[in-house]
């Protein structure tokens, strides 16, 4: 038996929309046929964006995006993405397959994009390889209202008006491949790059310095100390990675101990957030800075066949159990983490999409992100939570992970894990400080831990109906099927 105890007139905070987030990169198929086929494409597109990819997406809804990358944002020169496409030059796409990138998807057509799905731009910019003045003049470009070199130029391509850009990253991976750098340096370069990414617009571009990956508290207390009064954000990067890095395990030709191992390695994002968060705390105990988890996911062996480069893979039960664990936990954390960025989008790692030419499917990710989604902005609520264990081979997790909040109707939502592939977990949660009483739900389940969705059978792993929970006497009580993910609305 799991017991809960939700305090619903006891809010926590509010979950920022934003812990929603994607992550689209240059990267394989995530922008190239993947949401970009160019206008000339017989898939039908507004601009060269899929039709099908901006439905998907607009359903989802997905608050921020970030871009160009990633590895490839220290690699990207931003004046090679725009003006006419024939004339943009090309330039090699070293991280990620050695491929030719023809600087056809820029600044311009991301922009548009976020408008057709009504996201939030957040641009990586280029310290590693780049300028100063470039990452200056990138500014300008998207916000400057008035005349000037850059908004003149931006015009003469087209756009009259500036754009929004809320979030802005200044580097990515400044340890590993942004540069190779160590945190003094990189604090330092923050500062100086920091300093020229302008405020031209009303609206405060909020900026994010580059982060820690995994354990590496050293580089969020040197990032905090040295340059934290300068940042809004400090990002985080850490993905689930059942095997080791050199021999990451498959995404569907998996057993139980990777399925726990998997899970047992998603949990310790809760880990990550609460130490770097706790260093964050010293210098910033105001919780002014968020934390900006802008990569996160599981990461496997590339699907057999495809391009080692590209990051193609398959997305099963077990990557929705992950991510409705990652959301949960972002939940608990939400008065410091104030953005999460999936890794990525489509059809790169943990995508919530696949395509296929000009077939389209939504993975048991997407469905996740999708059920969550009620989440979005709404204060979340105390919830105490005793679950039974899930063990395994001597080892073991909570066989739940559960979050609750209230949205602006009134409503709440509950959001289940069971991770148990076997059992069924019977949950009471009593019901403090409301008389709501009317529940209704929808589940995500397969028949096997490895089930996943294709483009035969794009429906394999589909949320369908909950109707197995009731409140009785102000008691909440369901049978939480085993390796399944819920969310529950009570009114
Ligand atoms: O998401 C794939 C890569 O993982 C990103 O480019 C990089 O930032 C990280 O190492």
């Amino acid at each position: 038996m799991t017991n809960m105890i939700l305090n619903a007139d006891q809010p926590l905070g509010t979950i920022n929309k934003n812990i929603y987030g994607h992550f689209a990169e240059h990267l394989g198929h995530c922008i190239y046929g993947g949401i970009y086929v160019g206008e000339d494409s017989p898939i039908p597109n507004t601009r060269g964006i899929r039709h099908d990819v901006i439905e998907a997406l607009r359903e989802l809804k997905v608050p921020v995006l970030r871009w160009p990358g990633g590895c490839f944002a220290d690699e990207y020169h931003w004046k090679d993405g725009i003006g006419p496409k024939e004339t943009r030059p090309t330039m090699i796409n070293t991280h990620w397959g050695g491929v030719t990138e023809n600087n056809h998807f820029g600044t311009h057509e991301f922009m548009d994009l976020c408008e057709l799905i009504d996201t939030d731009p957040y641009i990586c910019g280029n310290v590693g390889s780049g300028t100063v003045q470039e990452m200056s003049e990138w500014i300008e470009y998207i916000t400057f209202g008035g005349r000037s070199p850059m908004a003149d130029l931006r015009r003469k391509n087209g756009r009259e008006e500036p754009w929004r850009l809320p979030f802005f990253g200044v580097g990515n991976e400044s340890w590993g491949c942004g540069g190779h750098m160590r945190p003094e340096y990189y604090a330092d370069l923050y500062r100086r790059y920091q300093t020229y990414v302008r405020q031209y617009g009303t609206e405060r571009i909020y900026k994010i310095a580059c982060g820690a990956s995994d354990f590496n508290y050293r580089w969020t207390e040197v990032l905090m100390r040295e340059a934290g009064g300068l940042m809004q954000g400090l990002s985080l990067h850490y993905y689930t990675v059942p095997g080791t890095w050199q021999k990451k395990g498959s995404a569907t030709e998996f057993g139980e101990d990777e399925w726990f191992t998997t899970l047992q390695k998603a949990l310790v994002m809760d880990e990550l957030i609460t130490k770097h968060s706790t260093i964050m705390d010293i210098y910033d105990p105001e919780k002014r800075v968020g934390l900006i988890v802008d990569e996160w996911g599981t990461w496997y062996d590339v699907m057999p066949g495809t391009e080692p480069g590209f990051l193609r893979q398959q997305n099963t039960l077990r990557d929705a159990l992950v991510a409705g664990l990652h959301l949960n936990i972002f939940h608990k954390h939400c008065e410091r983490v104030q953005m999460a960025n999936l890794a990525q989008m489509v059809n790169v790692l943990q995508a919530v999409l696949l395509t296929n030419e000009g077939d389209l499917i939504r993975t048991p990710t997407y469905h996740v992100l999708r059920m969550f989604n009620v989440h979005q902005d709404a204060k979340l609520l105390h919830l105490g939570v005793t679950s039974e264990s899930y063990v395994h081979q001597g080892e073991e997790i909570p066989a739940v992970s559960a979050s609750a909040s209230r949205d602006h109707t009134g409503a709440i939502h509950i959001s289940l894990c069971n991770f148990d592939p076997d059992m069924d977990q019977e949950i009471t949660c009593a019901l403090r400080g409301t008389e709501q009483n009317t529940v209704s739900g929808e589940i995500l389940t397969a028949a096997r831990i490895n089930d996943h969705n294709d483009f035969d059978s794009p429906d394999v792993v589909a949320p369908k109906t909950f109707s197995g929970a009731r409140v009785v006497d102000g008691v909440l009580q369901l049978t939480l099927p085993a390796k399944s993910v819920v969310v529950l609305t009570i009114q």
